[in-house]
């Protein structure tokens, strides 16, 4: 097992899991930089994900987040990356990751917290429409997240402060 105290942190997870907000109390935390990769794809494509996707479509979208990813994975030296829901569920995506040796985090929220927050923002995920759509894409992505280092299950019960102590202490 790698030494984990230098190592890159890559948060994954559904949309609506929290892994912006987890990212954020972790760079705290350590005293460590976070990126947003969608925030990354925004600045680089000068639209937001669901205006790439609503306008150009989904393929299009993947293309320019796996620019961004190997860009960040590349030039940025910000500790903890959070990447967007689907980005890890792509074999190149993963494989990126791992000529980086970062440590990958499953933040592994229950779906019915996942599409709470999701329903709270409308329009803003457009790969997530209804609940429908939402929880088969949900379900297709469990084993892809899987896949990652660290499982760390979220909940209503645990704060992000929790959640970051958890991803810290495994470091
Ligand atoms: C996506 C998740 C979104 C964003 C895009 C696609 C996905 O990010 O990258 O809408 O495929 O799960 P969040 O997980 O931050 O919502």
């Amino acid at each position: 097992m790698s030494d984990n105290s230098n190592r890159r942190i890559i948060i994954t997870g559904f949309m609506g899991s929290g892994k912006t907000s987890v990212a954020r109390a972790l760079a705290e935390r350590l005293d460590a930089r976070m990126i947003d990769l969608d925030y990354i794809i925004s600045e680089r494509e000068r639209r937001s994900p669901r205006a790439l996707i609503d306008e150009e479509g989904e393929a299009l979208f993947r293309e320019a987040e796996r620019r961004a990813l190997r860009v960040v994975l590349e030039m940025n030296r910000a500790r903890i990356i959070a990447l967007g829901g689907g980005a890890w569920t792509f074999e190149e995506n993963r494989e990126l990751v791992a000529a980086h040796d970062c440590l990958t985090v499953w933040l592994d929220a229950p779906f019915a917290l996942c599409w709470q927050r999701i329903a709270a923002s409308p329009g803003e995920r457009p790969l997530a429409r209804d609940h429908a759509s939402a929880q088969k894409l949900y379900d297709e992505r469990r084993s892809a997240y899987a896949l990652t280092e660290l499982h760390v299950e979220a909940s209503t019960e645990k704060s992000v402060e929790e959640l970051a102590r958890e991803i810290a202490e495994a470091l």
